[in-house]
């Protein structure tokens, strides 16, 4: 795992080395139910995280957590699993050469369709727990303090059901609440309760929309996208699983559509992709489709 990308949950002590089957067998899950990919190198990362879980249910060892996981019929702990195993990071205008990109070039357009009665759709793809949507929508009303009242709004997903619980609560430790496009744009933010965390307004909250969506499963939504960020997420999968999104990425976008990814994230190979490079990891849908025999790399 990069610096950029390591996970601040502190370590737990392991209860007993996870055998080489039994991280093979984790991996597998990890893989066929969230196109992760989990390398030798992440084996320290995975049997802290399992320890953790292992106690809290209070199973004896890795053996018999793995055998309920693997026989529960209605997959609830397989999902826990998948829980565990993600990682949230994430922060308020994170890469902010995307948002500077956003206010300079993506948005003002949007908004003109939006103030003359069109409609503006978005999409955080990979949200984890709330920081990308709500920078975006924070953006869009520093934009347009009317945008509210408007056809634009945005949708939030995310694989992990425990993560977007906290990305709809939208509150955060205060030197969470950094990197602000403007000193204005504290207003976005409220203090909450005397554990002294703040809370993104209710009109910030109220322009986006969170569900649970795995980007391997069907995606349900029938409107096309102006915007998708899909950032820092398909970097934990395997090259083919990356492959296959950009075609459906590709379709899910309105014709000069914009797809943000992130920063150690590449649509390769671009020839025959159908999208353009536009700027650091910024990509722009073409017109027409992407070509199927376009080299595969
Ligand atoms: C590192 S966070 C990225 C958060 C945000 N996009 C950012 O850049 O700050 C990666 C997120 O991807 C989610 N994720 C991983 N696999 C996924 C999948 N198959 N479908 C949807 N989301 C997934 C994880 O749950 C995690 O919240």
């Amino acid at each position: 795992m990069s610096a950029e990308i390591a996970d601040p949950r502190p370590e737990a002590p392991a209860l007993q080395s996870l055998s080489d089957s039994e991280f093979r067998r984790v991996a597998a899950i990890a893989s066929q139910d969230a196109g992760l990919m989990i390398s030798d190198a992440k084996r320290m990362m995975v049997q802290s995280r399992l320890s953790r879980r292992v106690r809290a249910l209070g199973c004896a060892d890795f053996a018999t957590y793995l055998a309920s996981v693997e026989t529960d019929p209605s997959g609830e702990e397989r999902r826990a699993l998948i829980s565990v195993l993600t990682t949230n990071v994430s922060s308020f205008f994170r890469e902010s050469h995307h948002f500077d990109m956003l206010r300079s070039t993506v948005l003002p357009p949007l908004i003109d369709r939006a103030k003359s009665g069109g409609r503006v759709r978005l999409w955080s793809a990979g949200c984890s727990s709330g920081q990308e949507p709500y920078s975006i929508a924070m953006l869009i009303l520093e934009l347009d303090p009317d945008a509210r009242a408007r056809d634009v709004r945005i949708l939030a997903s995310d694989i992990d059901p425990a993560i977007l619980s906290k990305a709809r609560a939208g509150a955060y430790r205060p030197e969470d609440a950094v990197n602000l496009p403007s000193p204005a744009g504290r207003r976005f933010f409220k203090s909450v309760g005397a554990d002294g965390m703040v809370s993104v307004t209710s009109d910030v909250r109220s322009m986006v929309s969170f569900r649970a969506l795995n980007l391997h499963s069907d995606w349900p939504m029938k409107q096309k996208f102006d915007v998708i960020f899909c950032r820092n997420v398909v970097i934990y999968f395997d090259g083919d699983r990356q492959r296959s999104l950009w075609p459906r990425f590709h379709k899910a976008l309105s014709q000069g559509g914009w797809l943000f990814l992130g920063h150690s994230e590449r649509i390769h190979p671009i020839e025959g992709s159908g999208f353009t490079l536009q700027g650091v990891t910024a990509y722009r849908r073409d017109g027409g489709t992407p070509d199927p025999n376009a080299p595969r790399r």
